[in-house]
């Protein structure tokens, strides 16, 4: 079955074309980044314009890399939440649009949940149940994948995402937006031990966590030493906040396996690609004997071929929409909860 995917939640026009969820046949990302950086961050607006101008192209140039013609489609899959709601309305009604021109079924992709269903793609013999960390600019979530589409949120973020306090400490140092992939490299050459930042937890909810206040006390102690005439070393700075984000994460999804009776972990969202997390995932996945799976960088950020994975299962399920699907800026993660 040959799922034509779109994706445009937020600041990437995606198309991909998925064979029976897990075969990708093409997948188009058109970049937005460099014009959301001329802002320090994604202006809402920009993005659904953006998206207009590029999707059609984009999916004539998805069909054209797998040699396809739209008469080849079995069915549109198209992500419809959580996201910023015009960005997400342009993608949705372009699938909307087609899958009605064409008579095949549309399929509505939770956004999330496909950044986990990434991990499919890049492990031919994964299969649910497992638990997974959900990390990007926009979420941070841990998630019991029970089945293809029965996901159970066990606790995340209270506030910021991981990616959001990567951008937004990475502006203070000077970085262009977004800045996680240049701390990330600024990492290796640091001191890790430099700066002492808190690492907020909630007794009532283990698995929960807060990148808000880590965000206020590293830009606090950025300004705090520029009143004193000192620059703060980018690098040291970079490595003590992977560092810190590293710890707030990696022993939360060990305990989500543990409390899971899990033995398989993935990783999804442009965090993942984060080598000083990568490093402390592996280091821990091989000491509790768990396997570690996590997509390549292609697959972790924003992408079709995730959804139009997600959307192979979700059919076999019999969750298809009809023409009136609308597109919601926020759902839960939870299958029981949307
Ligand atoms: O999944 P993604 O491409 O888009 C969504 O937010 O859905 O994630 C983008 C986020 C940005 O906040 C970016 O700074 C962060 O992922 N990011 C990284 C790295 N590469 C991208 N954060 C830390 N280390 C990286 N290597």
């Amino acid at each position: 079955m040959k799922i034509l995917a779109f994706e445009s939640s937020c600041d990437d026009t995606c198309v991909a074309i998925v064979e029976d969820g897990r075969r990708v046949l093409s997948s188009c990302v058109s970049s937005q980044t460099d014009t959301h950086a001329l802002y320090g961050g994604v202006v809402p607006e920009i993005a659904s314009r953006m998206h207009t101008e590029a999707i059609s192209r984009l999916c004539r140039m998805a069909l054209s890399e797998a040699g396809l013609t739209l008469s080849d489609i079995d069915a549109i899959a198209v992500t419809y939440a959580p996201g910023l709601i015009g960005a997400l309305l342009v993608g949705l009604s372009f699938a909307k649009g087609l899958a009605s021109t064409l008579g095949v079924p549309l399929i509505p992709v939770h956004h999330v949940r496909a950044h986990v269903a990434a991990a499919y793609l890049a492990f031919p013999e994964l299969e649910p149940p497992f638990v997974a960390l959900a990390c990007s600019g926009g979420t941070t979530a841990f998630i019991h994948v029970e089945d293809y589409t029965r996901f159970r949120f066990l606790g995340g973020t209270r506030d910021d995402a991981a990616g959001e306090a990567f951008d937004k400490v990475g502006r203070v140092l000077g970085l262009p937006y977004p800045a996680g992939a240049a701390m990330d490299r600024l990492a290796a050459d640091g001191n890790d031990r430099a700066f002492e930042f808190p690492h907020p937890t909630f007794a009532d909810a283990p698995l929960d966590c807060s990148f808000s206040g880590l965000k206020t006390a590293v830009i606090n102690s950025v300004h705090n030493l520029r009143q004193k005439g000192i620059e703060p070393s980018a690098a040291d700075l970079s490595a003590s906040f992977c560092r810190t984000v590293s710890e707030m994460l990696v022993p939360r999804l060990m305990r989500a396996a543990e409390e899971t009776g899990c033995s398989t972990v993935c990783v999804g969202g442009g965090v993942a690609a984060n080598s000083v997390l990568r490093r402390d995932l592996e280091r821990a996945c091989r000491d509790a004997g768990l396997r570690l799976c996590i997509p390549p960088l292609s697959y972790c950020g924003d992408n079709a071929a995730m959804v139009g994975c997600l959307g192979y299962y979700e059919f076999l399920a019999g969750h298809t929409a009809a023409a009136d699907l609308n597109a919601y800026a926020t759902m839960s993660l939870s299958t029981e909860e949307a």
